[in-house]
């Protein structure tokens, strides 16, 4: 039993009070740091999760484009799959997994549209090819074959010439602003720390609590 668990100390160290005594926003920005050191890509990819209209979930990559301290905010096609299922259910879930610091983070909450002026500015930000490219694709509906999306790229490249290409419609931010985050950390033995941060409303204080792993 002793050789079997030698080294169990390690599964208990003291992280686990460092995240009790932190903020969950702040201590998602911590993790988030350390994963922008170590991941060779993407830190900002979380998978996340919404259901269709019969309740079917589902889950895709995207990309994390900010954390105010509030609200986690993603872009994408509003025509999209995900799109048309956060218009059904404007509710969602994310999960963020770092291989290199074996970590991740659970997200929970209810789901809003970014203001128009607020994807205009992130839009603006993106390359003009990543502009193009948000006209010419018609993101999760059928293509005849990748040839239909290389001619919709030059068209639109050609349509917007050098001139000012404006945000479609379509094209919009979510956030998610969470009201249950937990925190997971590998430990040796699969004795993994889970600490949970829930609350009943955004505008409530977080309950602090632990999880068996
Ligand atoms: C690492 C990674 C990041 C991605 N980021 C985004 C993103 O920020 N926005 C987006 O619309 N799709 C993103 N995608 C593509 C989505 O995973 C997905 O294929 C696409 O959005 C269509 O999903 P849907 O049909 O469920 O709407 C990303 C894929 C990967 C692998």
């Amino acid at each position: 039993m002793e050789k079997e668990f030698d080294g169990l100390d390690e599964a208990f160290d003291n992280d686990a009070n460092v995240i009790e005594n932190s903020e969950p926003f702040e201590l998602f920005n911590k993790w988030m740091e350390l994963a922008e050191k170590h991941e060779i890509n993407d830190p900002n990819a979380m998978a996340l999760s919404t259901v269709d209209a019969d309740g079917m979930p589902n889950v895709r990559m995207v990309l994390l484009k900010g954390m105010d301290g509030e609200s986690f905010t993603f872009y994408t096609n509003s025509e999209s799959q995900k799109g048309n299922e956060l218009a059904h259910n404007m509710k969602a879930a994310c999960v963020f997994h770092w291989k290199s610091l074996q970590r991740q983070i659970r997200i929970r909450g209810n789901v809003e549209m970014v203001s128009a002026d607020e994807a205009d500015k992130y839009f603006n930000s993106r390359s003009r090819g990543s502009r193009i490219g948000a006209w010419a694709s018609q993101q999760s509906r059928p293509i005849s074959h990748r040839n239909e999306l290389k001619m919709a790229v030059v068209k639109e490249a050609a349509r917007f010439n050098i001139g000012k290409i404006d945000r479609p419609d379509y094209w919009n931010g979510y956030k998610i602003t969470p009201t249950y985050m937990e925190f997971w950390m590998d430990k040796p033995f699969r004795l993994h720390d889970r600490a949970i941060f829930k609350r009943q409303s955004p505008s409530e204080a977080w309950s602090y609590s632990k999880y068996f792993p």
